[in-house]
């Protein structure tokens, strides 16, 4: 396993994270202890969640992710070994069960989900702290352009990072991020921590795979530069990119099968997108989900690639990945098939 620094600090993260979001939801805590044994004794040092964990988000599950690693950290006693980030919601009509039913990233709704995730996840620090979207309209979650409907833009970002600088000093949160972020809301947070006006955000957690490499457009520049680094989500696009869906299938408790609401991976030019990437790995005898997982690892924007797993199986593949090197013609013909579909699923 390669190890990256998270932003400029000393802290090192694998270049694979275990993502957690399955767990409670279509994984019973027993599989997530066991994926999170594997995953820790196998040099994944790096985990992330959020409040609004499990997903699908629902009432009946909202927080249970947390409450899960927080059982695991009891059990186990390697909180230490572990670096782990989580998330506060933003503003979304389908959560009126989160505080006041209007979450914001205001001072008091930030400060409020710290305390509660600190609960939930039996721990006194946080790692990494991140937005989980952004209060104003922004083209993240499938925009690919930007339609700005909203004329409030909710909480200014000073305040979000005012909030985010206390909670660093009352010792809960120990670095911050981005996620769902656009160029300019990333750089505007830089510019504001350059001048002194709250943490430097470390990291990015947007989408990024091979269905969807807008991210490369604006912020990959940021990411390098500015040594805010890329924590890529969906990097299989929720599991299309093993090309287990092609031809129609329709396989069994997989996450596309269950929940048809599910559509940002779906789209006609995905499906084409898709079965030129599976046949590219097939040809070359590689495991299609590995090349598709290993691309993402291998740029040099990125800091860590969050994988997801309902499996064992998947998990050991998926954590293996780390071990496949592309080689240049296989990189090659991936940036054909991407001039040919250039974010199919933005
Ligand atoms: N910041 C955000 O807004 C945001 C959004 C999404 C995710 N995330 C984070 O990123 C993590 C990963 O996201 P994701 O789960 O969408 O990632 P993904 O890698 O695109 O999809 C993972 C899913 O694909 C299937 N899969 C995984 N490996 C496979 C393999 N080798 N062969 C066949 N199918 C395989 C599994 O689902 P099935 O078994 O059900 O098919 C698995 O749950 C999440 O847990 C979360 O921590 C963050």
């Amino acid at each position: 396993m390669q190890y990256r620094r998270l932003g400029r600090t000393d802290i090192k993260v694998s270049a694979i994270c275990l993502g957690t979001m399955t767990w409670g939801e279509q994984n019973t805590e027993a599989q997530a202890f066991e994926q999170m044994d594997y995953a820790l004794d196998h040099g994944v040092n790096f985990w992330d969640t959020a409040e609004m964990y499990a997903v699908p988000p629902r009432k009946e599950t909202y927080g249970r992710t947390e409450e899960i690693i927080g059982n695991w950290f009891k059990a186990r006693g390697r909180r230490d070994k572990v670096v782990l980030a989580t998330k506060v919601a933003g503003p979304d009509e389908r959560f009126p069960y989160i505080r006041d039913g209007k979450p914001r990233l205001n001072r008091k709704h930030i400060l409020a989900a710290v305390e509660t995730s600190l609960k939930r996840l039996r721990t006194d620090y946080i790692d990494l702290y991140q937005l989980h979207w952004a209060e104003r309209d922004t083209n993240a979650f499938g925009k690919l352009g930007y339609a700005p409907v909203r004329t409030d833009d909710g909480t200014p970002l000073e305040e979000s990072l005012d909030a985010l600088a206390e909670a660093v000093r009352f010792g809960m949160v120990r670095q911050v991020g981005v996620s769902n972020e656009s160029t300019w809301g990333t750089m505007r947070y830089l510019a504001l921590a350059d001048a002194g006006k709250g943490p430097r955000m470390v990291s990015i957690q947007n989408a990024y795979g091979l269905l969807n490499r807008s991210f490369e457009v604006g912020l990959a520049e940021v990411a390098v530069r500015e040594s805010c680094g890329l924590l890529a989500y969906s990097p299989l696009g929720m599991g299309v990119l093993s090309g287990k869906y092609l031809d129609g299938a329709e396989p069994a408790g997989a996450r596309l099968t269950v929940y048809k609401h599910f559509k940002r991976y779906r789209t006609p030019s995905g499906v084409e997108a898709t079965a030129a990437y599976v046949k590219l790995a097939r040809d070359h005898g590689l495991d299609p989900a590995q090349m598709a997982l290993a691309f993402v690892t291998g740029r040099p924007f990125v800091t860590a690639n969050i994988i997801g797993a309902t499996t064992m199986e998947q998990l050991r593949s998926n954590i293996g990945s780390a071990g496949v090197t592309l080689s240049a013609e296989v990189l090659e013909v991936i940036e054909a098939i991407h001039r040919l579909h250039t974010y199919p699923c933005p």
